[in-house]
């Protein structure tokens, strides 16, 4: 099994192996609180711990559904067929959306599809046709986030123009939700596995998580403020379409440059219970290493600052940034 493309904004795909490798030895369990696309929650489910995956975005919730609390499940043929099958409907997404990110013709299909969806009984196989579904949306979606304004969306789909303007056909966004689908299901089929722990997905805001979940290891990957971090204006209309209603953007998203400090002593005076704390962030967010270590020796005398080299491409912009990104080790001994 290996992890599938998720293609989730800030994951930590590319050093998920580095994470892995400063993971503390005596560690069984993993909380991994901002969960995001999983990609580090599914490499510690790799590498047998007992895996707790949240994020407060309800499509995150269903992408750790699939790949980390389903043991086993699977979507298909027959599956697909009952997915697709019917006529597109003028519910919610036409409703609402049409010719906002979508054409109506797709936001029927997306009703359609979305009715089919909810009738799967088995909540693993749901997770993972909404996971897919997320992935054909993401595909057909320029730039692969939903902040980008309908006339940019028009003018990036219309394949000439966008040849003659970018070099770039961008052909896949105008193959449909079904091709995409399909196209993915080996890929995420292969990556559902068991590792033998009773590993679990939620949907909480960070503070009602920790509130909850008991692990040895807490991993905060949060939004990092100072970068690109509007992960409700990346992502919301993703669980507006599960949830099929307009959904409010959530508060305490640790994006705000003037609050972040407090935020994270806030955070960091909460997370007692946990053994081990490991914190990624990077050299061009607020707050500094240098002021995260202050914050962090509050509560401890066992710190290590690992660091690595990472070049940040956010998709859509030519420049590719160099950044130190930082993974702080914080053994919580005081
Ligand atoms: C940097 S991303 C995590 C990326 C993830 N590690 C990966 O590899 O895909 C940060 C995540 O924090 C989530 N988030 C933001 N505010 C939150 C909150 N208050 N509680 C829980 N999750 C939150 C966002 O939805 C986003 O998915």
């Amino acid at each position: 099994m290996s992890y599938p493309t998720v293609n989730y904004i800030g994951n930590k795909e590319k050093i998920v192996n580095w994470i892995s490798s400063l993971i503390p030895d005596d560690a069984t369990s993993f909380l991994d609180v901002f969960c995001g696309g999983c990609s580090v929650g599914y490499m510690a489910k790799e590498k047998g711990l007992t895996v707790y995956a949240n994020d407060i975005l309800k499509i995150n919730y269903y992408i750790a559904q699939a790949l980390i609390e389903n043991n086993g499940k699977i979507i298909d043929a027959t599956d697909v067929d009952r997915i697709f099958k019917g006529e597109p409907c003028e519910g919610f997404m036409f409703q609402n959306f049409a010719n906002q990110f979508y054409f109506p013709d797709e936001c029927k299909q997306l009703d359609m599809i979305h009715e089919n969806i909810i009738k799967i009984k088995d909540k693993y196989k749901r997770a993972l046709a909404f996971t897919l579904i997320r992935r054909s949306m993401i595909r057909k979606m320029p730039y692969s986030r939903f902040t980008i304004k309908w006339e940019k969306v028009v003018e990036l789909r219309d394949e000439e123009l966008s040849y003659a303007k970018y070099g770039r056909r961008r052909h896949y966004h105008n193959q449909s939700f079904q091709f995409h689908f399909e196209d993915n299901l080996k890929e995420y089929n292969d990556a559902v596995f068991d590792n033998g722990k009773k590993n679990r997905a939620f949907n909480l805001d960070v503070y009602k998580a920790i509130e909850k979940i008991d692990a040895d290891i807490i991993y905060l990957d949060p939004p990092y403020a100072g970068t690109m971090n509007d992960y409700f204006g990346f992502y919301g209309l993703l669980d507006a379409y599960i949830e099929g209603r307009i959904v409010e953007p959530f508060d305490n998203n640790f994006i705000d440059k003037n609050t972040i400090v407090k935020q994270f002593d806030q955070l960091f005076s909460k997370l007692g219970k946990y053994k081990y704390w490991m914190l990624s962030y990077n050299s061009r967010s607020k707050p500094s290493k240098e002021e995260l270590l202050v914050l962090l020796e509050k509560y401890s005398n066992n710190i290590e600052v690992h660091e690595m080299p990472y070049a940040y491409r956010v998709t859509g912009k030519e420049k590719k940034q160099k950044d130190i990104e930082y993974l702080f080790v914080v053994k919580n001994d005081k």
